[in-house]
């Protein structure tokens, strides 16, 4: 079982001039001159429901770029049959066959449809061309090769066998089918949680996210492209609470792979729970949900990377990475240069159009996420315990639109410095230098997450004692950089806390928990 380490997928710059550039350009276009339907994809075929929903661009409201029909109870019910039926021959397959359609699939994704996904990302979710190439390109095509790399490292591991004897293990996936429920924020994790069960021999049913539906058929086509054979992965979109009713209660229900909100997640635990009964095997469940992601300075922080990590962390891609910065604790000694330099550096974002590649942040992705922003910043506005230092202004006349949005406040328990936003709004803490020690344990006891976070420190005694102290305050841990942008292949990725499960997405840890390991002993 052999495949060699891969690298991580250069990311192409789209520099003025350049071929990716024009093509990518002429696949926006092409998109955006027509509206496509999307069907279900059940067993390989189309399926239409007539129940529909459309595909909007959150940054030019009133553009259609799809219709979706979406699931209800019977095509939830074919989904398991053609998942159930698949599974015979897909996890009786070898697995250097199952690997090489991933391959492939990662190969048509670096090439000819490489455009094809980040324009539909661009568009249905408000990415900057940036944003859209490391996540729709880039960490999907790792996602998908390393995913492959570490199959072969689990399959290789193998236990000691004394004398006339021969011990194996055998990697069986579950017994049933997996339950993918995936994200608007990240095509890529909307192409991982499908695929990763997957590979090591399961079959699944996929509800995309509705904001992502347009991106993540793409990604369902160029799979079929790549030879994924029928009801492998089933795609249906629809609405999560109807669909979750009856996936859950089904009895072959094996796993579920969940990226979403912490409350959805905490309901299908629960539904699980009443089921419990039914099921042929304990459900395996994976799931990334919520953050409220730190930044902690002390004063030997470098000021310049500091700044840098604060707006790129809080502000790329509107704020709606699960791993964004919204909240910083800075000390009273550098605050005043911290703060110059962070409004003259939040003064030069332009904010736009992502199809424009000048602008640096796009639109929020719906109605129901801009009037959530929107009522935290006016929250901020009424509260005699903070100021809004920069941004603040809400336009939803032609799409979503959220300026960058700095908050201050006085009391460490503030409710911008506690809840998630999900928006491109920061709320920062100014601390006594002297009270570090205090400080840090309000920051690891203010929010009931633990996604990620990042210390900025220069003293290396300081930086150990700051690493000891939130030892449980993150899953991904920064020191001197951004919380976000975590790397397949180099930062395993996840949380623990209200966070998730913490079992690294693009990770050994995480394909284990879609394998129901079989140790087998034989007597010679
Ligand atoms: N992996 C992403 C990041 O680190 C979040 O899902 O930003």
């Amino acid at each position: 079982f052999k495949i060699k380490k891969p690298y991580n997928e250069p990311i192409y710059s789209y520099l003025p001039g350049s071929k990716e550039r024009t093509d990518l350009k002429d696949k926006i276009k092409e998109l955006k001159s027509k509206e496509i339907e999307i069907p279900l994809i059940i067993g390989g075929k189309e399926v239409r429901t007539g129940k529909v929903n459309k595909c909007i661009v959150p940054h030019d409201k009133e553009h259609v770029l799809a219709t979706y029909h979406m699931a209800g109870e019977k095509e939830v019910n074919m989904a398991i049959e053609s998942a159930l039926n698949a599974k015979r021959e897909w996890d009786n397959m070898p697995w250097e066959h199952r690997v090489s359609i991933f391959l492939k699939a990662a190969e048509l994704l670096s090439g000819p449809w490489r455009s094809t996904l980040n324009a539909a990302t661009m568009l249905a979710q408000s990415k900057t061309v940036f944003q859209a190439e490391i996540d729709a390109a880039c960490e999907l095509i790792d996602f998908l090769r390393f995913n492959c790399y570490y199959l072969t490292q689990i399959y290789n591991d193998q236990p000691y066998s004394s004398k006339g004897v021969w011990n194996r293990v055998e990697y069986r996936p579950l017994e049933g089918f997996v339950f993918a429920v995936t994200p608007f924020n990240f095509t890529s994790i909307g192409g991982n949680l499908p695929t990763a069960p997957a590979l090591v021999g399961n079959t699944v049913l996929w509800k995309p996210a509705s904001n992502a539906v347009y991106s993540n058929y793409f990604f369902m086509k160029l799979l079929q492209a790549a030879g994924l054979p029928d009801g492998v992965i089933n795609f249906m979109p629809g609405y999560g609470s109807e669909i979750g009713e009856y996936v859950l209660k089904s009895e072959y229900l094996a796993g579920i792979h969940f990226t979403g909100s912490t409350k959805v997640f905490r309901g299908m635990w629960k539904t699980v729970g009443e089921n419990i009964d039914k099921y042929r095997m304990y459900p395996r469940i994976v799931g990334e949900t919520g953050g409220k992601d730190f930044i902690f300075a002390h004063k030997s922080a470098d000021i310049d990377s500091l700044v840098t990590a604060i707006v790129r962390g809080a502000f790329e891609y509107q704020g709606q990475k699960c791993s964004a910065a919204s909240r910083a604790y800075i000390p009273e000694s550098i605050w005043p240069d911290v703060k110059q330099k962070l409004l003259k550096e939040i003064s030069t974002i332009k904010m736009g159009d992502v199809e424009d590649f000048s602008n640096f942040i796009g639109a929020v992705i719906d109605e129901n996420a801009f009037n959530k922003i929107k009522s935290y910043i006016e929250y901020a506005k009424s509260s005699n315990e903070a100021d809004v230092i920069y941004g603040g202004k809400c336009n939803n006349n032609k799409g979503y639109f959220i300026e960058p949005t700095v908050i201050v406040t006085n009391n460490s328990k503030f409710k911008t410095m506690k809840e998630e936003i999900f928006g491109p709004v920061i709320t920062i803490y100014v601390y006594n230098d002297n009270n570090l020690e205090e400080t840090l344990e309000l920051c690891n006891s203010t929010s009931p997450y633990a996604l990620t976070g990042a210390i900025f420190s220069q003293d290396r005694r300081i930086t150990v004692k700051m690493q000891k102290a939130l030892t449980h305050s993150a899953g991904n841990f920064y020191i001197n950089d951004k919380p976000t942008g975590a790397v397949v292949g180099q930062q395993p990725f996840g949380g623990s806390r209200a966070s998730g499960t913490n079992d690294k997405a693009g990770s050994m840890f995480n394909l284990l928990r879609w394998i129901s390991p079989r140790a087998i002993k034989e007597n010679f």
